[in-house]
């Protein structure tokens, strides 16, 4: 169902439903993906040094600024330990945050400055409701755009290809090995399908790069597919 907006709105497709952002809503929950991929990048803060408090000892494998990502404990798909870091270097049996879709970004926030995450201070109020904003209001059910056990995108990879073609060749090259210093988006795609649709959705801390994240969400689907073909090596 197609609904004609007035100035100043955005609109995200979920599926068959259709939600209308304002477009200050919108960039805040962009911002909130961003910073829940890497915080201290988005707000050009020194690199943690220190493992987060939360961090369980149990995991030995990671630790320092790693740690200290919103994603490293709850995951790229939201689900924690229900999730793709059921198992793998990120195995904390910390749960997930999907649960908390809907719930009021001042209780969101609330949490994030409580003492078992102690980012008061560390990120500005805004910050944190951005990031608050993003866990209410910005998640996207990522198992409906990928499928979990061969982690292949559900998207139409020929259409994502005229997507990829106008909107990523630019900086990425044709094959998807640019900027160089950079691992291979084919690669990357395959390898974590979930963190690679959370930066086409949100884009990249702390980089000019777009974020999809106001088309349907079926685009970055289709992106993904068509990214999954790309040269692995
Ligand atoms: C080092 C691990 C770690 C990091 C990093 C981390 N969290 Fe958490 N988070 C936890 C743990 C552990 C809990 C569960 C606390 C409890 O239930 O007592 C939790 C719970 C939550 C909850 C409540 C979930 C619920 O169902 O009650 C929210 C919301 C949350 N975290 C958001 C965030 C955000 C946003 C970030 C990044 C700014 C973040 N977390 C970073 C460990 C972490
Ligand atoms: C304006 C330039 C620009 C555009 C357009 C752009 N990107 Fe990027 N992208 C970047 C830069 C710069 C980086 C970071 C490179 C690095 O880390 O070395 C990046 C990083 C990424 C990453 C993260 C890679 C990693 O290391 O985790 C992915 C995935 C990605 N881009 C996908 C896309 C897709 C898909 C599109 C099109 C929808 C796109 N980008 C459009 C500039 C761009």
């Amino acid at each position: 169902m197609k609904k004609i907006l007035g100035l100043g709105l955005g609109i995200c497709i979920v599926g068959s439903s259709m939600v209308a952002f304002a477009n200050d809503e919108i960039s805040s929950i962009v911002r909130g993906g961003l910073l829940y991929d890497k915080w201290y990048k988005v707000i050009n803060a020194e690199k943690p040094t220190d493992t987060h408090p939360a961090w369980p000892v149990s995991n030995t494998k990671k630790k320092g600024d790693a740690t200290q990502r919103c994603k490293a404990c709850h995951g790229w798909d939201m689900m924690g330990k229900d999730g793709a870091y059921a198992s793998g270097s990120y195995k904390t049996g910390i749960k997930g945050l999907r649960q908390m879709e809907g719930v009021a970004p001042q209780e969101i926030a609330a949490i994030i400055k409580d003492q078992t995450h102690a980012y008061e201070g560390k990120m500005s109020e805004q910050d944190i409701l951005d990031l608050a904003l993003f866990v209410s209001k910005g998640q996207v059910d990522m198992d409906m755009l990928i499928e979990r056990s061969t982690k292949k995108a559900k998207g139409d990879a020929a259409q994502g290809s005229t997507y990829y073609n106008t909107m990523c060749v630019n900086c990425h090259g044709k094959d998807g090995s640019q900027p160089k210093e950079m691992p291979l988006l084919g690669m990357l795609a395959n390898d974590n399908p979930w963190e690679i649709l959370h930066k086409i959705l949100n884009g990249q801390p702390a980089e000019r790069m777009p974020a999809l994240r106001a088309l349907d969400h079926q685009v970055s689907a289709d992106v993904l597919s068509y990214l999954q073909t790309l040269p692995v090596k």
